[in-house]
């Protein structure tokens, strides 16, 4: 089917991306979320939402080094999906660990430096949610993309809040801070810039490879 073959990527995307949730609400049901099911929650919801954060980060660096051209398609729907469990996530804190409490939110906001951190993650993230459809990306032109650069300070926040949330063993939030270092590095103009040679040399070999290893054609 030619449809399913140009978006199989997406629809990959949108399947994989309500996996989390599915198991969520499903060990909810079956009461498997730990004895804390809401810290549990709240950090799978953290996590999910982080990974598909660094999975749209992937994207224009997977075109521009592999010329996997679908995965330019897949950065919106991930980063969607990104703020979509970020939101719940943020829905958990606020709403069933704090209960709307005002005092006792104002108290974490101003106290603790994770929760900080996430807000502004949060912060940063929401006007990109709000404005990834066609309609604020015609009406806000070139300062589109410039809005949108947000992501790469967003990133480096949520990694912040990993840091800070976790009590003693920062290896896993390190091991993330690596992967959206690098993902950023990627971004700077230099190396975005020699990313296509790079590209282009690689295709080059390999087509001197496949010339070397095909028979030669005999002479007539
Ligand atoms: C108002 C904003 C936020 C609040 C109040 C908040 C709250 C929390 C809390 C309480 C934890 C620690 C759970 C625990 O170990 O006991 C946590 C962990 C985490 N949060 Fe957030 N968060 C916020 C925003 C975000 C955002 C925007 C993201 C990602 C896009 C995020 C990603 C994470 C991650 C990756 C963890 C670590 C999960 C783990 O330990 O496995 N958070 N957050």
């Amino acid at each position: 089917m030619p449809v399913l073959r140009k978006n199989w990527l997406r629809l990959a995307v949108h399947l994989g991306a309500l996996v989390p949730l599915v198991v969520l609400v499903r060990d909810y049901f079956l009461h498997h979320l730990t004895f804390n099911p809401i810290q549990e929650a709240t950090q799978r919801t953290g996590k999910t939402a982080l990974i598909l954060l660094i999975l749209s980060l992937v994207c224009s660096p997977a075109n521009r080094i592999f010329g996997f051209k679908q995965s330019v398609s897949a950065r919106r729907p991930l980063g969607l999906y990104a703020f979509f469990y970020a939101s719940i996530h943020v829905f958990i804190f606020f709403v069933l660990d704090y209960g709307l409490v005002y005092d006792d939110i104002i108290q974490a906001v101003t106290e603790k430096p994770y929760v900080i951190a996430g807000l502004s993650a949060f912060l940063l993230l929401a006007p990109l949610a709000l404005t990834s459809t066609r309609g604020w990306m015609r009406r806000l032109g070139k300062r589109w993309k410039k809005l949108h650069q947000l992501v790469y300070l967003a990133a480096p926040v949520v990694i912040l809040h990993f840091v800070w949330s976790v009590k003693a063993d920062i290896r896993q939030p390190l091991l993330y801070g690596v992967a959206v270092a690098l993902l950023l590095v990627l971004r700077l103009p230099r190396v975005r810039a020699a990313l296509p040679k790079l590209r282009s040399r690689r295709a080059l070999e390999r087509s001197e490879t496949v010339s070397r290893s095909a028979p030669p054609v005999a002479d007539s």
